[in-house]
């Protein structure tokens, strides 16, 4: 198939033609974000291959529809982005990579907490200039600590197994418990988790009911100077109420690797213009707060699956046999 790839950076093009290297497939790469205005490349293209930050709305899809494509491939888990509902009535299939490496995210989380608690970004920067002070770097043991996990699915249930081994006692909430989680993972309230946990991860998608689910109402309700981690999706997280959060002390470490404005920030290098966003530039002005650009899934064998699962996916969506990680639209997703 003839397949238009989107916000295409070297490593996707180095890891997509490595799974293709039986040249099942015409891949042409594009580095601009499949928007409104970029749809037109599609033009002739059975499939679209798309990441996180790709519109496709459902004007685009309308506009992939004219030019003939009939496939979107997601390179992600998360289809949040994706008008589902469009698609369905355009008749175009949607596919994803469900779990290419829960255990990337799950460690990248678990970086975070182990960076901010140690504030081993500071020190690094501290040890550079000559500084040796320890003043502003003091820590907490994890043992001991209580961990709160919210969305106990692939990526929250490896990170709980984790915390665990650092002698950690795990609290989770989930709509739907998982049955795969072991007997020290408790599953409670949401606002019992918030009054208890010493360190909250956030593993749930984004759907209308976690839309700005950290939001000031829930940040009230966490124990004072609780460590928040986000590696799920920006909007799970209400950004103007963290800051106050922050401010207030309230907040007392905040580890983010998404943003729920990330689009116009994150893959690419901005370093030599002016970051026009104010709430993101405010968020790197707290020394307990550490910020990565949507890097948790950046490993050797995350990509190798992403790739190889994309190109599985547009395997079966023109032989119409094998394993098709089709995204199904329902009214509640
Ligand atoms: P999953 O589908 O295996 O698990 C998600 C869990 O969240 C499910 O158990 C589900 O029941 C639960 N959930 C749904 N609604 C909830 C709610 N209102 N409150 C609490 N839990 C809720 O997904 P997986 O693979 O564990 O990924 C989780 C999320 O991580 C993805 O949806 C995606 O947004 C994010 N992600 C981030 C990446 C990154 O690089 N930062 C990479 C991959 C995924």
């Amino acid at each position: 198939m003839r397949i238009a790839v989107f916000s295409a950076k070297p490593y996707d093009q180095t890891f997509l033609t490595r799974a293709n290297a039986a040249n099942r497939h015409e891949l042409s790469f594009f580095d601009a974000r499949l928007t409104h205005d970029t749809a037109p490349l599609a033009k002739g293209f059975d499939g679209v291959c798309v990441f996180v930050n790709d519109h496709v709305d459902s004007a685009v899809l309308e506009q992939l529809h004219a030019g003939g494509t009939r496939l979107v491939a997601l390179r992600s888990a998360g289809f949040n982005h994706v008008d589902l509902a469009a698609a369905e009535r355009l008749g175009i299939t949607v596919a994803r990579v469900p779990a290419y490496s829960p255990h990337a995210v799950a460690e990248h989380a678990v970086a975070l907490v182990l960076s901010l608690n140690r504030m081993t970004f500071r020190a690094y920067n501290r040890v550079r200039e000559g500084n040796f002070a320890l003043d502003g770097l003091l820590g907490f043991d994890l043992h001991g600590k209580t961990v709160g996990v919210i969305g106990t699915g692939h990526i929250g249930l490896i990170f709980a197994d984790i915390m665990h081994g650092f002698g950690c006692r795990i609290l989770a909430y989930d709509p739907q418990p998982n049955p795969q989680a072991k007997a020290f993972v408790e599953y409670v309230p949401l606002e019992s988790l918030y009054a208890q946990a010493d360190i909250i991860s956030l593993h749930c998608p984004l759907t209308p009911d976690t839309d700005h689910l950290i939001d000031a109402d829930a940040i009230a309700l966490m124990k004072r100077g609780a460590m928040l981690i986000n590696t799920g999706r920006g909007r799970v997280v209400d950004t103007s109420a963290v800051i106050a959060g922050l401010k207030s002390g309230h907040i007392g470490r905040l580890g983010l690797d998404v943003y729920e404005e990330e689009e116009q920030l994150f893959f690419e290098d901005l370093s030599h213009g002016i970051i026009e966003d104010d709430q993101f530039m405010r968020l790197t002005t707290f020394h307990n707060v550490l910020i990565t650009g949507h890097q948790a899934f950046f490993t050797n064998e995350a990509l190798t699956n992403i790739a190889e699962t994309t190109l599985a996916n547009v395997d079966a969506f023109e032989c119409g046999s094998g394993t098709l990680h089709r995204v199904v639209y329902s009214k509640r997703v």
